[in-house]
């Protein structure tokens, strides 16, 4: 029973029905406005959308970036937070239709050399997008052009490596030769924010545009870097391999000459970072390595106590992958707290915090109880070795256990996972809610992973999975609805209690465990926010990003809340399955056609939730979010601003 004495939270709207429209669908007294869509000038150096306008790469540099996802409010004053605030986003890839659709398409998509300035476009329209945003007096929200804090961060803008990485052989690059710096930051999923006032942006499927055709090495196999062709074929904008151009040939990490002068082998462990950002200066971006390398969904604080570590969870999207929690040296100071629209050193607070600390990885028993293994090279593996002698590093190779997380998390027993997507964390209990979106890789026997190398299979140090075995947080196979899962942290750093919070599922599937109905039913669960109310209690908002028929066939992707009851889940309790009573889960918002829906933030005063809608199908054609588009246009992904008509909270 939650808050003592207080009056229970209550979902106070009707839950709405599937929609399956090209328009944004929301409760009856609520509407819902589009804002910043892809495109939007940043500055005067950009010209206006039009549905005809030619992309350069000098437009896309100073226009919002495509493809929304993950994003956080900055206040610039605590007095108007509600009304006036920094707004960062990541963009995280593209659709090359939209983008190039007055050319007709990209240029040699899939074969042949790409133009320069096409990929340029491209990597410009990846990244992370910052930008001032106000309400006017009508309660309409627009972003304010010129705002001096108007920036972007793209695929090829300069970044430091900080952590135990930095510095080391395995990031000596010809660009960096001391291993400090790196170009760029992609694919970025979810985000996080810090105590201190900066934005966290996550590197999530980034190996996909990099290629290494020799000189594979166990991470590049391990982590998904192909041979032949990046995702968007950057690298072939270099022309010649001889004339090798800094650019582009980068995005191709074969071996050429000298490691540390002569070629990009080492690019790739450059990426696959937290990526720290001061959006209140114009301060270069950090790359976090002591939080790990592998595909970054996101990176959620947990509960903030003062004199302990501070704590930070991420999910590593990909079929039976793992969890982890990086726990701070340094102690939590209040004095540290964001100053909300000052300009100092909010990064040198990242590295005090972030720099130096344990990272583990997650094990989950059957029992409902779990453990923090920790990924340190004196940490002793299942078989009794130390990771660094497992690994084949040096005994004192922190910075090699981090270039192969997820070898070093195989080697340590940790639970292979349904895919982990958004954590959300109840600032008040401590609870750490994480969303595992869907595995058609989860069986119920498992097999061992094979990788290949210049087509042979070869066998590798770490053992991964091909198939990974049912196990207790993840206990469908061939799981298509996904599921939430909750923990609360033990009486130490390194133990925890688990359950399974809820599982997605179609009304009518024989694994509807948690009994959903037409007025709830959802499937592939990804974004996910704790929206904290006060008195010990609060909203938890489930995004979808979902592709199983059965529910597909009913609705578009949409947004969900639930008002958590609190299971006082001791040490050692047996899971919950099924959730317990979850009776409130109720569909708060439906999608466009052809979208996922993602990204998420309220106002302070909770009378404005900031949603985003990426890659849909044929939308949108007004700014009134839930007018469905009449014929075709060029999509757009949007953030969406939704509010109640008569300025209320949200929700409630
Ligand atoms: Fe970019 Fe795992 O979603
Ligand atoms: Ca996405
Ligand atoms: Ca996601
Ligand atoms: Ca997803």
């Amino acid at each position: 029973t939650p808050g003592s004495g207080k009056t229970p939270l209550s979902l106070a709207f009707d839950a709405v029905r599937g929609s399956l429209t090209d328009a944004v669908v929301v409760p009856a007294g609520y509407t819902a406005q589009v804002l910043i869509p892809w495109g939007t000038p940043l500055n005067s150096q950009a010209p206006s959308w039009r549905e005809d306008l030619s992309f350069t790469p000098q437009i896309q540099a100073n226009s919002v970036g495509m493809h929304h996802d993950g994003m956080h409010n900055f206040a610039l004053d605590e007095n108007n937070a509600s009304s006036n605030f920094l707004l960062a986003m990541n963009n995280e890839y593209i659709d090359q239709g939209a983008l190039w659709a007055p050319q007709g398409g990209p240029t040699n998509a899939a074969e042949g050399a790409r133009p320069a300035d096409e990929v340029r476009t491209e990597i410009n329209a990846h990244g992370v997008t910052v930008v001032e945003v106000k309400k006017d007096g009508e309660g309409r929200w627009r972003h304010i052009p010129n705002s001096s804090y108007n920036r972007r961060f793209t695929s090829a803008t300069e970044m430091e490596l900080s952590g135990p990485v930095a510095g080391s052989d395995y990031v000596k690059t010809k660009y960096s030769p001391d291993g400090t710096r790196t170009r760029g930051t992609n694919n970025n999923c979810a985000n996080g924010y810090t105590p201190w006032g900066t934005y966290l942006t996550c590197e999530e499927n980034w190996p996909g545009y990099f290629i290494k055709d020799a000189g594979r090495e166990m991470d590049d196999n391990r982590i998904g870097i192909s041979e032949g062709r990046g995702r968007y074929g950057w690298e072939t904008a270099a022309g010649d391999a001889s004339e090798v151009d800094d650019e582009f040939a980068r995005f191709n990490a074969t071996p050429r000459g000298n490691a540390a002068t002569d070629d990009y082998r080492n690019e790739p462990r450059t990426f696959g970072y937290i990526v720290e950002i001061d959006p209140y200066t114009g301060a270069r971006a950090v790359k976090r390595t002591a939080l790990g390398r592998f595909r970054h969904e996101g990176c959620w604080p947990g509960k903030l106590v003062e004199g302990e570590p501070v704590v930070f969870y991420s999910g590593h999207d990909s079929r039976n992958e793992y969890i982890y929690k990086f726990v701070s040296d340094a102690v939590w100071d209040p004095a540290d707290a964001n100053r909300p629209g000052a300009n100092y050193d909010r990064l040198a607070l990242g590295a005090k915090y972030m720099d130096k600390g344990t990272l583990y990885v997650a094990r989950f028993n059957a029992d409902g109880t779990g453990e923090w293994l920790p990924l340190t090279p004196e940490a002793k593996t299942q078989d009794g070795r130390t990771l660094a002698q497992a690994l084949g590093l040096a005994a004192d190779d922190l910075a090699g256990v981090i270039i192969h997380t997820c070898d070093a998390a195989d080697m340590m027993g940790a639970t292979p996972m349904d895919r982990p997507e958004w954590g959300a964390v109840d600032p008040a209990s401590g609870d750490v809610y994480m969303t595992l979106t869907n595995n058609s890789d989860r069986t119920a026997e498992g097999t061992a992973a094979t990788y290949t190398n210049g087509g042979s299979d070869i066998d590798e140090l770490g053992v991964g999975y091909g198939t990974a075995p049912t196990n207790g947080p993840n206990p469908r196979a061939d799981n298509s609805g996904g599921q939430v899962i909750r923990w609360r942290e033990g009486s130490d750093a390194t133990r925890f209690n688990w359950a399974v919070f809820v599982f997605g599922a179609a009304v009518n599937d024989a694994d509807n465990f948690s009994g959903l109905t037409e007025l709830n039913q959802f499937a592939s669960p990804d974004g996910l926010h704790y929206d904290d109310r006060g008195d010990g209690q609060g909203i938890l908002w489930i995004e979808t990003d979902n592709g199983y028929d059965n529910v597909a066939d009913y609705t578009n992707d949409q947004v969900l809340a639930v008002v958590p009851q609190n299971v006082n889940q001791a040490e050692g309790d047996a899971a919950v399955i099924g959730g317990g009573d979850q009776a409130q889960l109720k569909r708060f918002a439906v999608g466009p056609n052809g979208c996922e829906v993602t990204g998420i933030f309220f106002t302070p005063d909770k009378t404005a939730m900031f949603i985003n809608i990426q890659h849909p199908g044929n939308w949108p054609s007004t700014e009134d979010a839930t007018v469905e588009t009449q014929g075709s246009v060029r999509p757009r992904a949007s953030t969406v601003v939704i509010q109640r008509e008569d300025g209320g909270e949200i929700g409630v």
